[in-house]
């Protein structure tokens, strides 16, 4: 098990690059399986997630070469379906995202049930729901669901729920369809977009992503060729919010201000001194910031996975802030690290918190409960006071890679130990 230590309490100063978002490169090395042909990707971030969904693709026979740093040539053929490393697929929360690929490449596929996470249930009842009506056979079990169809046909799927991967697998699971499908209040994440962008790119025809209703024209077959990942607008967020918390100086690079209207709008209100480029925020020390409400909301508004950073962001402005998480039932229970820190937390419910500010904090040793809130951790200890310990470490790395350097670049104090 690793760790971080860090001494907080320090301004930090310089520029920090944004790698590509793992929220894209999943679904994109997940979707080299809809063709034969090598597909090219770069501006792949080397996280932890990364990693294993990397080496799940190749425990069933994709050819795989990384040829530069974040640079991937993917060759999907001679796949075996029974040599898939099921053991793998069931630990790696996010391998739901290969569930379409995987049946329309294989028609058959068996999928383990997913469990929860530290952030709330994990249920996928708008997959199965989806799925189903574009003809594909579900037989759900206690430990494991098996998807079936020789040949899926297109039809009107409408998602009770917004759902980000549910709307990914069901736009991949209609790529090749029979007929048109219209998928309804589907999710407009930039990642989405982009994804969307890039099938068409090699013969998909889907309209409408980026809208609340996206249509399918299936299509019999697709290439593959050259993908580059957009930024990271999470990784983007969480340094805008180290930078307002910390009061420093950074320059934000290698971004998409575009993908982060709302974040940048609410930290103007705020009083943050920021200057947006085309490809980067410069973030300036402000006075004393003020307090604001935070309800997170599917794109294009507040992302709940920004929340985190957001809330040790709020211990530092003055007044009260009410943060309102709507997405998911339980990502607001590490913010009892941040009251053992020091900061001033108020638990209405499990989905409301009060965050009364300024407070100092003061360095403890804390765990890293998520992947995001893991992030959050970092900027309280860069912000507090003394010796922060962060212990499991690998739920960060699952997400942002290279950070420690990436923040030992800036001035910040972190390191990080085995
Ligand atoms: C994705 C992102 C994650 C982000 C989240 C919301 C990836 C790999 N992860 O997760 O970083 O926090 O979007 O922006 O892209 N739900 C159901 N039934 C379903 C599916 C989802 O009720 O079948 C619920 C979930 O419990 C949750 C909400 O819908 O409350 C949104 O979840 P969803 O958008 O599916 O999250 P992910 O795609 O898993």
């Amino acid at each position: 098990m690793s760790t971080f230590i860090i001494q907080g309490g320090f301004q930090l100063k310089g520029e920090i690059a944004v790698g590509g978002a793992k929220n894209m490169a999943t679904k994109v090395l997940a979707a080299s399986l809809l063709s034969d042909e090598t597909m090219h990707v770069s501006r792949v971030p080397e996280v932890e997630d990364v990693k294993r969904l990397l080496e799940i693709l190749s425990s069933l026979g994709v050819e795989i070469k990384r040829t530069a740093p974040g640079e991937y040539d993917l060759t999907p053929k001679n796949l075996d379906i029974d040599r898939l490393d099921y053991e793998l697929v069931g630990k790696f929360r996010a391998s739901i995202l290969l569930l379409a690929p995987l049946l329309v490449r294989f028609k058959k596929v068996r999928f383990p049930q997913p469990g929860g996470c530290t952030i709330g249930k994990r249920p996928i009842d708008l997959f199965i729901h989806g799925l189903r009506a574009l003809g594909v056979s579900v037989k759900e079990g206690d430990t494991y669901n098996e998807f079936s169809a020789k040949q899926l046909v297109g039809n009107r799927v409408i998602f009770t729920k917004v759902s980000v991967t549910g709307t990914e697998t069901l736009m991949l699971a209609a790529v090749f369809a029979r007929g048109t499908t219209t998928l309804v209040n589907v999710a407009q994440e930039p990642e989405v977009v982009a994804l969307a962008e890039y099938l068409n790119s090699q013969g998909a025809r889907i309209e409408g992503a980026g809208s609340s209703i996206m249509t399918v024209i299936g299509v019999e077959k697709i290439k593959a060729g050259n993908v580059r990942v957009i930024p990271d607008r999470i990784e983007a967020g969480s340094y805008l919010a180290l930078a307002l918390a910390t009061k420093s100086y950074l320059k934000i690079t290698d971004c998409e201000p575009n993908h982060l209207l709302v974040p940048l709008e609410m930290v103007k209100k705020m009083g943050a001194t920021i200057k947006v480029g085309n490809d980067h925020i410069e973030v300036k020390p402000s006075g004393t910031l003020s307090a604001i409400d935070i309800k997170t909301h599917e794109y294009p508004g507040f992302v709940t996975d920004m929340q985190a950073p957001f809330t040790v962001l709020m211990t530092q402005a003055k007044g009260q802030s009410l943060i309102h998480e709507t997405v998911f039932e339980s990502r607001l229970f590490y913010t009892d690290f941040l009251a053992r820190m020091g900061a001033q937390v108020l638990m209405c419910d499990p989905q409301r918190v009060l965050i009364t500010g300024p407070a100092s904090l003061s360095g403890k040793r804390i765990e890293s409960p998520d992947l995001r809130a893991g992030m959050a951790m970092v900027i309280a200890g860069l912000v507090a006071a003394g010796e922060t310990t962060i212990d499991n470490i690998y739920q960060i790395e699952r997400g942002y890679s290279n950070l420690v350097q990436k923040l030992q670049d800036i001035g910040a104090a972190i390191k990080r130990i085995e």
